[in-house]
C-alpha cells in the first residue's frame, strides 16, 4: 500500500509536470493561457500551483505514461487514464482542460481537477478516489495557505479554485477550497489544527446556499468559531475581489455573523418577532442544535438561543428533546 502510494504520487509529479509543458507550447497551450489571463491569474500564480492544460487528444497521458515505462495497472490506478470500453487500452481522462493540480498537505500531488474553457459540460472534472486522493479530506490550497492560516488564526473557506488562487493572490492567504463538496468533519478537524476560527464564503447560488447549510451542522457538531460570509452582490467569491479588491471582501469578513446569530437573522428576516414568529424562528434552528453531540455544547446553545429570542429555557429544552425523538 505505502509502496503503491508512492507510484501514484511519483505518477502525478511527472505527468503535472507534462501538463504544465502543454500549458506553455504555443499551440496548443495559447488558448488556455489567454483564459487564464482572462480569468486574472498572473503568471506566477500559475507558476506557483503548477497549472497546466490537457491537450484535446485522447491518448496524449496515455503515451506519455508508456514513455516513461509506468505500469499499465499503475497507470488505472491514477485515474488519470480510463479503460475504454469494449476493447483493450487506455484514453485520457482529462483533455481539453485548464488542469489544477491538488497538493496535499506535504505538497505531494494527490489528484487533479480540470476546467473546460467555455460553457461545456461538466465544467470541471476531477480525479476519482484513488489511494492518495479523497475529496472529504482534501483541501486546496492548504499546503500554501498553512503558515498564513497558523499567522492570522482564521481560515476563509471557499468553494472553487479560481476562488482560492484570486484570493491567494490579492493578499488574502489564509484561504483554502473544499472543491464544491461541503465541509466534512474531517475537512474542519484538519483546519482547526491551524486555525481557531473560520468564516465560510460559499457562492451565493443554489449550490454554494445548500453546502453552506449542510457545512454548517458541521461546524456546530466542531464546536468551531466560524462565521458565514455571504457576498451581497451574488457574486463567487473571485469576481468579488477582481471587482472590488482585497480589502472590501476582507471587511465584508470582518463583519460577517457567526453561525447561530446568522441562522437566527434568516429566520427573523422570514417569520419576523411577533411571538408566532419567534415561535417559527425556534422551529426552524431546532434541527441544528437538536444535531449537535457534544452535550454541553448543544446546552449553551439551547442557553443563548432563549435568551435572544426570549423564551423559556426550560420551553426550548423540551423542543431539543422533541426533535432528537424525531430525528431518531
Ligand atoms: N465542481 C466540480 N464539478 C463540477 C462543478 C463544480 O468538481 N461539475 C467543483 C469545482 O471544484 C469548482 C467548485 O465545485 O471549483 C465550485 O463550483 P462552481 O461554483 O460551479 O464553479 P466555480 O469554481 O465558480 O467555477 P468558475 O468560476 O471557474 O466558473
Ligand atoms: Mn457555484
Ligand atoms: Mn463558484
Ligand atoms: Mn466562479
Ligand atoms: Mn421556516
Amino acid at each position: 500500500q505505502l509502496a503503491l502510494k508512492e507510484t501514484l504520487f511519483r505518477i502525478n509529479q511527472k505527468v503535472m509536470a507534462h501538463y504544465e509543458a502543454r500549458l506553455r507550447q504555443a499551440p496548443p497551450g495559447q488558448a488556455a493561457r489567454q483564459y487564464l489571463e482572462n480569468r486574472g491569474i498572473t503568471p506566477a500564480t500559475l507558476d506557483e500551483f503548477h497549472l497546466g492544460f490537457s491537450v484535446d487528444q485522447w491518448e496524449d497521458v496515455v503515451g506519455f505514461l508508456k514513455q516513461a515505462r509506468i505500469s499499465r495497472q499503475a497507470a488505472l490506478n491514477s485515474g488519470l487514464v480510463v479503460p475504454r470500453k469494449n476493447q483493450s487500452g487506455f484514453y485520457d481522462r482529462f483533455r481539453n482542460r485548464i488542469m489544477f493540480p491538488i497538493f496535499d498537505i506535504n505538497m505531494q500531488v494527490a489528484g487533479f481537477g480540470g476546467r473546460v474553457m467555455d460553457d461545456q459540460m461538466p465544467k470541471y472534472m476531477n480525479s476519482p478516489e484513488t489511494p492518495v486522493y479523497s475529496k472529504t479530506r482534501i483541501l486546496y490550497g492548504l499546503h500554501a495557505a498553512k503558515t498564513h492560516c497558523r499567522n492570522a488564526k482564521v481560515v476563509h473557506i471557499v468553494e472553487g479554485y479560481f476562488d482560492f488562487l484570486t484570493l491567494f493572490q490579492n493578499g488574502i492567504k489564509n484561504t483554502v477550497a473544499t472543491l464544491g463538496t461541503a465541509l466534512t468533519a474531517e475537512h474542519v478537524r484538519i483546519l482547526k489544527g491551524y486555525a481557531p476560527a473560520m468564516v465560510l464564503v460559499f457562492d451565493s447560488d443554489a449550490a454554494g446556499i445548500h453546502a453552506a447549510r449542510r457545512s454548517i451542522k458541521t461546524f456546530l457538531n466542531e464546536g468551531v468559531d466560524t462565521r458565514i460570509l455571504i457576498l451581497p452582490t451574488g457574486d463567487d467569491p473571485d469576481a468579488f475581489v477582481l471587482k472590488h479588491g482585497p480589502d472590501a471582501f476582507l471587511d465584508l469578513a470582518a463583519r460577517a455573523r457567526s453561525v447561530m446569530p446568522f441562522l437566527r437573522q434568516v429566520a427573523m428576516d422570514t417569520h419576523g418577532s411577533s411571538v408566532a414568529g419567534r415561535a417559527r424562528v425556534l422551529a426552524d434552528l431546532m434541527p441544528y442544535i437538536a444535531d449537535i453531540q457534544d452535550s454541553a455544547l448543544r446546552s449553551l446553545h439551547v442557553n443563548e438561543l432563549a435568551e435572544t429570542l426570549n423564551i423559556d429555557e426550560a420551553a426550548v429544552l423540551e423542543k431539543v428533546r422533541e426533535q432528537v425523538i424525531k430525528s431518531k
